[in-house]
């Protein structure tokens, strides 16, 4: 962050003194006007709901360029980290590190996470305690949750080592919690994790393998799950990140941190239209539907949406969706699914919704959600359970911008102000005179 020449000044047509204020720039990206004196110096706040001018941080993490439609981890192109042969836990690495890993390195990263992947085996009585038919979601807020409660021994926020500890026991165990909500909810026994096996490789046998009989591992499947994986991993100050940002400005550990961000990305503006996605092609059922499916979509007062359609960023092509849309062939190939009817209508509807004049002026465009939900069909998760792959993802970049946080000299605590329209003070009648 450096300092422009530029300065921003703010006058009032009422006569009140103008004031002056810094303006930082970054290394790409918008420039940023410094507001921290304006409410000592005039009393008024900024007022901004949904974040839609606000840079809430600093940080080095991702980029994104929504009109370009691009996306860096740590100035490397999401395009190049996904087709250039890395996996997720090399993104892992670069994302918490800031570089990507040498030979040794990666190995070392590999090994240390690898030997984090069991939870503790009292774990299993809090999903015990769970409904079969809860959501997955519920489960993860409560057990990720649940994780302060085993490792009293990395809750300290201020040594740089338990942060560390911390970090990998989440990005280690999240994929157990994730296979295990999934073998609680279909009645199966929990399977241990196998540390021989690939990151991604090892969370599909948890998720698809039983006691009974042996399980072959499908590398073009993994290599999918991988690609979902590494596409998900961070996306800067996204409503659940900067929750997970606002939760840790107080101090919480990580864990409950983490859950806040899970609650968060369930919510289906967010982590949960991959489900909504799938739920709503469902719910079209043929192309024959698809004209008055639409039609409702444009109507203001259904509430209806095109789930899977549209970004508070991306405003011409979500680079992700590119990638996942790829992906999406080479499995259906795979799987020998390329007839497969909710395939056939996803692509009818994505042509019709991209030449449709009331998507194309409000510059709609399917993101990486219309896509990642049909891929994550076919490789047999469940829809309830595509958020929770989501998560999965999501908690290395939740967990490397909650570090950049908590290591940031300027960090305070997060405390918005507000424009209050409510009552002004009154006293409180006598009763008989109500
Ligand atoms: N279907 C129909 N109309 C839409 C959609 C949609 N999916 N998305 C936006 N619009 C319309 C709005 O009604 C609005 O129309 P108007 O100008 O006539 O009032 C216009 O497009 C602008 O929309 P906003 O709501 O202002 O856009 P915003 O940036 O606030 O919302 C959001 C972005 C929440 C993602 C929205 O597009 C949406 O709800 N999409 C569907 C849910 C979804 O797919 N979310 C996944 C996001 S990606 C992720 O989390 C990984």
């Amino acid at each position: 962050m450096t300092n422009s020449e530029t300065k921003a000044t703010l006058s009032f047509s009422d006569g009140s003194p103008s004031i002056e204020m810094p303006i930082y720039k970054g290394s790409i990206g918008p420039d940023v006007i410094d507001i921290r004196k304006l409410y000592g110096a005039t009393g008024k706040f900024t007022y901004d709901p949904g974040f839609m001018s606000t840079a809430a941080c600093n940080s080095s993490i991702t980029y994104i360029d929504g009109d370009k439609g691009e996306l860096l981890y740590r100035g490397y192109p999401i395009e190049q980290l996904a087709q250039n042969g890395g996996d997720f836990l090399e993104s892992c690495y670069l994302l918490l590190n800031g570089e990507l890993p040498n030979a040794e390195q990666k190995q070392k990263f590999v090994d240390t996470v690898t030997k984090h992947t069991m939870v503790h085996e009292q774990m299993q009585f809090f999903f015990r305690g769970f409904r079969r038919d809860a959501h997955p979601m519920s489960v993860l807020v409560g057990t990720v949750g649940a994780l302060a409660s085993f490792y009293h021994d990395s809750l300290d926020i201020n040594d740089a080592h338990h942060r560390e500890v911390s970090a990998i026991r989440l990005i280690a165990k999240m994929p157990t919690l994730v296979a295990m909500a999934y073998k609680y909810s279909i009645g199966q026994p929990f399977v241990y994790p196998r540390n021989d096996l690939s990151y991604s490789a090892n969370f599909m046998y948890m998720m698809f393998s039983n006691p009974c009989e042996p399980y072959k591992v499908n590398e073009v499947l993994v290599r999918a799950l991988d690609r979902i994986l590494i596409l998900h991993a961070d996306h800067e100050q996204n409503a659940s990140t900067s929750t997970v940002r606002l939760a840790g400005s107080s101090g919480a550990n990580p864990f409950a941190c983490i859950a806040a961000g899970i609650a968060c990305l369930w919510g289906p503006a967010h982590g949960g239209a991959n489900e909504a996605a799938l739920s709503m092609l469902e719910q079209i059922g043929s192309v024959d539907n698809i004209p008055r499916f639409i039609e409702q979509v444009k109507d203001k007062n259904s509430g209806v949406k095109l789930m899977g359609f549209g970004h508070r960023v991306y405003k011409n092509y979500d680079p992700r969706a590119k990638l996942m849309r790829e992906t999406c062939y080479e499995v259906l190939n795979e799987l020998g699914l390329q007839d497969d009817p909710l395939f056939k209508l996803a692509m009818a509807l994505e042509k019709i919704a991209l030449e449709d004049e009331y998507f194309v002026s409000r510059k709609l465009y399917p993101n990486v959600d219309f896509y990642s939900g049909i891929v994550q069909r076919a490789l047999g998760i469940p829809t309830a359970l595509f958020t929770g792959i989501f998560a999965l993802a999501r908690t290395v970049g939740w967990v490397a911008q909650w570090k950049e946080m908590i290591s940031d000299p300027e960090q305070k605590i997060g405390r918005p102000r507000q424009l209050f329209v409510g009552a002004a003070k009154r006293d409180v009648p006598a009763i008989d005179k109500r």
